[in-house]
């Protein structure tokens, strides 16, 4: 009886103390963040990706959780394309735009052509997204970084920058290029083309390159039209590149590069984002990796010194990478 009575009791301790010890195991890989919700309450959350440090992760930076917005809008679609009076106010004054359409009537004509999906809610504590943003700066000539660029999940080039000649300092990987219609060019056809409107005219011209091929001008001659997968086409939502100018920018300038709002847009969709190609020459010129450019970032346009600075604290911050080149 005494026997069995203490085998019973070492079974019981043996359960008790595995169960323990699986709690403990679970507790340990679900990285624990406190935080206050609306009410009041503690509550008990995992970190929001797998990877060492997520970029979503508000809790460790005050200056960036100040910043950071994540519920606005990075896409348009058909649902979420009404804008604001605000937004469209300031949107609409950005760029002269002589023969523009109606925002609304031009919206219209977007999604029976072109996906009309919810991307990058793929978020989770199982994932770790990696993201290379790359940049055209000269300094990334000589860097060797383009199998390291390769390694991302997504490859977000910008503009015109190209790959063809350059592989071994910015990699041949490219999901995703940001695009205005004055610095389209072609694409393959597993490449997102990410179109960043700065007018309705762009959007017009997104259309037009698509189907009647009839818009050649806006400010300046544009391509009538470009080798790009129609199933793949994306575009950036007017409130978020109000979002990148009020939050990120703070309202320096005019409006934010096409570099540095894509950076922004990185920090929206990936959880660790790695930086190429960033960088002006000592006299403040945005010098290109694959053509000779004097482009000042002093032109009233963008302030690249502002933007530089705010790179740089991003980095401390430790929400992304510059990986610095050599030039
Ligand atoms: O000159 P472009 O706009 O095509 O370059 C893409 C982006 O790369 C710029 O908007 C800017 O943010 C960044 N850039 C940079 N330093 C350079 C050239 C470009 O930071 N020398």
């Amino acid at each position: 009886m005494v026997v069995l009575r203490l085998k019973k009791q070492r079974y019981m301790a043996a359960l008790l103390s595995s169960t323990t010890i699986l709690l403990l195991l679970y507790l340990q890989n679900s990285l624990l963040i406190f935080t206050y919700g609306s009410f009041g309450f503690v509550s008990v959350l995992r970190s929001p990706c797998a990877c060492s440090i997520c970029v979503a992760d508000r809790e460790n930076s005050n200056w960036f959780s100040e910043r950071y917005n994540p519920n606005v809008p990075i896409l348009l679609t058909s649902t979420n394309s009404l804008l604001n009076a605000n937004v469209s106010s300031w949107w609409e004054g950005l760029q002269y735009s002589p023969d523009s359409g109606n925002y609304t009537e031009v919206v219209n004509q977007l999604f029976p052509l072109f996906p009309d999906k919810e991307h990058y809610s793929d978020a989770s504590p199982d994932r770790c997204r990696t993201c290379a943003v790359v940049g055209n700066s000269g300094n990334i000539l000589g860097s060797h970084y383009g199998p390291l660029i390769d390694l991302h999940d997504f490859v977000l080039r910008i503009n015109k920058g190209l790959t063809e000649g350059y592989e071994k300092d910015v990699g041949s990987k490219t999901t995703h290029r940001i695009v205005y219609p004055e610095s389209a060019m072609d694409l393959d056809s597993s490449t997102h083309l990410m179109l960043l409107p700065f007018k309705v005219l762009d959007i017009q011209w997104l259309i037009s390159a698509f189907t009647t091929k009839n818009i050649t001008h806006t400010y300046m001659e544009v391509p009538s039209t470009i080798k790009a997968n129609k199933d793949k086409v994306m575009i950036v939502h007017p409130e978020f590149i109000k979002y990148v100018y009020d939050n990120w920018a703070e309202g320096h300038a005019r409006y934010p590069s096409t570099g540095f709002l894509t950076l922004i847009i990185a920090l929206h969709i990936c959880d660790e984002v790695n930086v190429f190609g960033f960088g002006a020459t000592s006299d403040k010129i945005w010098n290109h990796y694959f053509e000779e450019i004097l482009t000042s970032y002093e032109n009233g346009m963008h302030d690249g010194k502002f933007e530089n600075e705010t790179i740089n604290r991003l980095q401390q911050e430790n929400k992304i990478l510059i990986h610095k080149g050599w030039a």
